[in-house]
């Protein structure tokens, strides 16, 4: 089996991977970027750019083509082609399609789990994408680069200009009875991998995942001929795994978060312990110093940790609410050492 970090906007970004692969990264096969937006610009916003630079990826030097994905959102199939081959540019081997994000303002810009809806638009857009791939010609761009591109090309003696593709997708938009239509839309194409959130857009990411829709999807994924390998995520948060037959690999988010040795001790190693969590905590607040100027910015970057990791610590409100409150770097330290030797780790 193996084992992914899923996306998570704002929270998986580099200064995250790079910690935590350094710290608890042994077993996990891949980390994703939160997802990119393909604008219709042909243009990636400075901070998206930024997480996929090589030389940001410090903990990611040999492997950084296979182990890194980056997230691409987009609304149609020249965006995103063209933001897959700026992937394919920077030495990245794969790229996912957003097909789950929930928010409306994504949604609404039928993007994200708003291409649920519309299977028909969905396969229209996919046919695009993989005829673009298994042809390796340039579509999408601006026209400078459009020509850049086709010079890249002919330079590069016509290997590829695209990554492999994968797509992360819910069970649908209102109800999982969608997934039908939409696995045997994914079925037709030369998919690399397929995570599939056991959740549909309406439940955003509250309540139980859909284990029974979950696998009723593979199943007709796989009564259609889709041949990817499946990748399951929603609600691994502890070393009790569903049932799960014909996935190949694991995707996940908040437990990770909240136990970031998870992977390791799904693979029966040992326990989190808290020496490595003050270490994790101690690296990943330096790291964010690096890329966010202001310590209170920091701090507000360590409490979207502390959301999660306050579980480790029993009857640990008054520490808590002291981390939350600190102001500078001296006043955080102090509240972190105070719950580490305070509060019984569990
Ligand atoms: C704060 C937050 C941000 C997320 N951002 C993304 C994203 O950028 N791309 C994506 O595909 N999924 C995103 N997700 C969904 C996660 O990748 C994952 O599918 C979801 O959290 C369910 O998995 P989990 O139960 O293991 O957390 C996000 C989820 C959360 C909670």
């Amino acid at each position: 089996m193996k084992y992914y970090f899923a996306p998570m906007e704002g929270i998986t970004l580099y200064p995250l991977r790079n910690v935590h692969r350094e710290v608890f990264g042994a077993g996990v096969d891949k980390y994703y970027t939160p997802f990119l937006t393909a604008a219709q610009t042909f243009h990636f916003k400075n901070r998206e750019k930024k997480d996929v630079l090589p030389e940001k990826q410090s903990a990611f030097m040999e492997d950084l083509a296979t182990c890194i994905e980056p997230q691409i959102m987009a609304g149609n199939a020249e965006n995103f082609l063209w933001a897959a081959r700026e992937m394919k540019k920077l030495g990245y081997h794969g790229v996912n399609l957003n097909l789950g994000c929930p928010a409306p303002t994504v949604v609404n810009r039928h993007k994200g789990s708003g291409l649920l809806q519309e299977p028909e638009y969905l396969d229209e857009m996919l046919a695009e994408i993989f005829e673009a791939v298994s042809e390796n010609t340039i579509v999408g761009g601006k026209p400078f680069n459009k020509k850049r591109d086709e010079e890249d090309l002919q330079a590069s003696d016509g290997s590829l200009v695209y990554p492999e593709i994968s797509l992360k997708t819910r069970l649908g938009f209102s109800n999982p009875s969608e997934a039908t239509e939409l696995m045997k839309v994914y079925a037709k194409y030369p998919i690399k991998e397929l995570t599939i959130h056991a959740r549909v857009r309406e439940d955003y990411y509250a309540g139980q995942a859909r284990i029974k829709d979950f696998k009723q999807a593979v199943e007709v994924y796989r009564e259609c001929g889709g041949k990817a390998e499946i990748c399951y995520n929603g609600n691994i948060e502890s070393t009790t795994l569903p049932e799960l037959d014909r996935i190949s690999s694991i995707m996940i988010g908040r437990g990770l978060l909240s136990n970031p040795a998870l992977v390791r001790e799904l693979k029966g190693g040992e326990k989190l312990q808290p020496e490595e969590l003050k270490t994790y905590l101690r690296k990943l607040y330096d790291a964010y110093s690096e890329y966010i100027p202001e310590d209170r910015n920091v701090i507000f970057k360590m409490l979207e940790h502390w959301a999660f990791l306050h579980v480790h610590f029993k009857d640990c409100d008054k520490q808590l609410k002291a981390i939350r409150k600190s102001r500078g770097k001296g006043e955080y330290n102090a509240a972190v050492n105070d719950i580490f030797a305070k509060c019984e780790f569990i």
